[in-house]
């Protein structure tokens, strides 16, 4: 290991991967060009649109803003692993997806909003629901459909 290098050890999507990487490298650049998983997407890089969202041990993240070497024995969850199918096809039913570039960090935003939902005992409200997702930005939608979805998914997609 160099001076200038840290080795990390964490699991994407349950996958354990060990990495020798300069301790600032953009969580988001470990994944889409370390790990070559890139159904995270950039948008603006500093912090402000959400596009990045990944789950850092189950928490929401812009994952731009996340130094590798924060994430040393942690659990990291991209749109790549499992359980977001519901969701994705609440997304497809309901027309929540237009460009595109938002839609990864979307749903993994609303997958963490609806577990707190759940692990609360509440049923997500669409008020309640916009609010949750405020920090996600979508240039397309207008939102409405974004917010129709994620309560379709909340009932199960029914
Ligand atoms: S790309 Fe990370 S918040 Fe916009
Ligand atoms: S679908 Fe284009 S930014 Fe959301």
């Amino acid at each position: 290991m160099s001076d200038d290098t840290l080795r990390i050890a964490f699991t994407v999507d349950g996958v354990r991967h060990e990495l020798e990487v300069p301790p600032l490298r953009r969580l988001l650049d470990v994944l889409r060009e370390d790990l070559g998983l890139c159904g995270t997407k950039e948008g603006c890089g500093e912090g402000e649109c959400g596009a990045c969202s990944v789950l850092d041990d189950g928490e929401v993240v812009n994952s731009c803003l996340i130094p590798a070497c924060q994430i040393d024995g942690h659990a990291i969850t991209t749109i790549e692993g499992q359980g977001f199918g519901p969701i994705q096809d609440a997304f497809l039913r309901e027309g929540a997806a237009q460009c595109g570039i938002c839609t990864p960090g979307m749903i993994v935003a609303t997958r963490a909003w609806l577990e707190r939902c759940a692990a609360d005992g509440v049923a997500p409200t669409p008020e309640a629901t916009r609010a949750a997702l405020a920090g996600n930005l979508c240039r397309c939608t207008g939102y409405a459909s974004i917010v129709r979805a994620a309560l379709l998914a909340a009932r199960g997609g029914t």
